[in-house]
């Protein structure tokens, strides 16, 4: 039934064969001994491909799972591996390991199942990954309004699952645990980072022992980061220096920020240049009016967008923030940007002054920085716990040693999202490429707060750090 009911699904989109077990009597697979899990083999249409692949669903991946339905995984194999062929150069022993989270808004994620089912067109990343020769391995991951899903389960769940990867290495039916590449998108982008970010970092050891998560290594090969809603306690102050002087807010309903909303604004606006210049970003700083060298760098980034999509034909002229020259895009003004852009949050963007915010919820309930804990409406304020926040923040890992940060990094930020400050990724991604990593960031035309949708020049980019 369980069968008839995935096929039905797949069906809709494509074409289907199902079965149990039978079709897994043949092929190398023969002498693989996978944990419990349903085996399903299914046909899907990924663009104009058909893509034939077999699932193994549901699988715990802790062994004192805290939140039983979210912490299994499912993975998903092409069917070449079975019979000993190759796709796209790989083969069952070569092939990389796609690892997508499904979160978003610091919620619970569900399994990123492989669907015809993208906003961007058809098909999502997971099946696209297929297509492209790669082995699936999604896992559910707790979020904050499951009892047992705060800070910082998430990264443990997704830190677990690597671990369960490496520990089940000698089993899998195809798939390199040495090239896993974590993917996701807004808290899943932040997720995503955290575990390139981590690896093997000692300080989540006590909770992936309480859920019961295998003795592996957890670092990965790559990370695929978009829109993250990341380094959440400086967060707020990039976020001012951007919107500052926007004072309406569109979360919901337009409406314009409070005085308390507008004193957060100007003194989180004057506070980011200390920050910026305390990370020693390799000569990107700004003075203490917001100008400078990053100030240019984060402008640059619009206009690479910008030049990039004026070269493939998109219409780019007529904005007030860009400066266009024949077929050159020659400037960006970020103040005007800010009020073309529009403001989403009002201040500060995320350690609410009320305490209401995702990030707020995140940390059960509480601010996890100094200027809303101080400056803070709630009835009762209250600091989340400061290992909690430390250890939800990729940027204190990256260079530490006995850290295995993943070599290779992607990161995308739309040129149209205002949920959190273009500075953020940029700067994690300045913090990684000091640090010897390899991060490729990019700002992209036209696109709002979103990910994985631009997957040919993803697993272009996955495929040329993997072969
Ligand atoms: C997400 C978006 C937000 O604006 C935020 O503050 C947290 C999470 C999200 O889409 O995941």
């Amino acid at each position: 039934m369980r069968v008839k009911l995935l096929c039905a699904a797949a069906i809709a989109v494509s074409l289907c064969s199902c079965s149990f077990g039978a079709d897994f009597a043949q092929g190398p697979a023969d002498s693989i001994t996978m944990p419990p899990g349903n085996r399903v083999s299914q046909t899907m249409l990924a663009g104009d491909k058909l893509v034939t692949f077999r699932s193994w669903l549901d699988i715990p991946y802790v062994e004192k799972p805290s939140e039983p339905e979210y912490q299994r995984l499912n993975i998903y194999v092409p069917e070449e591996y079975f019979s000993g062929a190759s796709v796209n150069g790989y083969t069952a022993k070569t092939a990389p390991i796609f690892l997508p989270n499904g979160v978003g808004g610091y919620m619970p994620g569900k399994q990123f199942i492989p669907a015809n089912d993208s906003r961007h067109g058809t098909p999502n990343a997971s099946l696209y990954a297929l297509s492209r020769g790669y082995v699936v391995v999604t896992p559910a991951i707790r979020g904050r309004t499951l009892a047992n899903g705060k800070a910082p389960a998430l990264i443990v769940d997704y830190k677990a699952a690597v671990r369960w990867l490496r520990h089940n290495k000698d089993k899998l039916p195809a798939g390199d645990t040495e090239k896993i590449i974590s993917d996701g998108l807004s808290a899943g982008g932040a997720l995503s980072s955290l575990l390139g970010a981590t690896g093997n970092a000692k300080e989540y050891e006590p909770y992936l022992k309480e859920v019961g998560a295998y003795d592996e290594r957890d670092d990965i090969f790559a990370s695929a980061v978009y829109c993250p809603i990341t380094n959440l306690e400086n967060a707020d102050m990039p976020y001012e220096w951007i919107f500052n002087g926007v004072n309406t807010y569109h979360m919901g309903p337009a409406r314009e920020m409070d005085d308390n909303m507008k004193a957060a604004s100007e003194a989180l606006k004057k506070a980011f240049p200390a920050y910026l210049n305390s990370l020693n970003l390799g000569g990107y700083m700004l003075d203490e009016n917001g100008n400078g060298s990053f100030r240019k760098y984060i402008e640059g980034l619009y206009v690479a967008a910008a030049q990039k999509a004026l070269d493939a034909g998109e219409n780019v002229r007529g904005l007030d923030w860009l400066t266009v020259e024949g077929d050159k895009v020659t400037g960006a003004d970020l103040a005007k940007y800010a009020v073309w852009a529009t403001r989403m949050k009002a201040a500060p963007a995320f350690d609410s002054l009320n305490m209401k915010s995702y990030e707020n919820n995140e940390f059960d309930d509480k601010h996890f920085t100094e200027y809303s804990y101080k400056h803070s409406t709630a009835e009762k304020p209250a600091m989340a716990d400061a290992e909690k926040i430390y250890i939800m923040n990729p940027m204190n890992f990256i260079g530490r040693e006995g850290v295995k940060t993943a070599k290779f990094w992607r990161i995308r930020h739309g040129v149209k999202d205002r949920d959190t400050s273009i500075a953020v990724p940029a700067i994690l991604a300045l913090k990684l490429k000091q640090a010897g990593y390899d991060a490729d960031v990019a700002a992209v035309w036209n696109v709002p707060h979103d990910g994985n949708y631009d997957l040919p020049e993803l697993f272009a980019w996955i495929d040329s750090i993997c072969k």
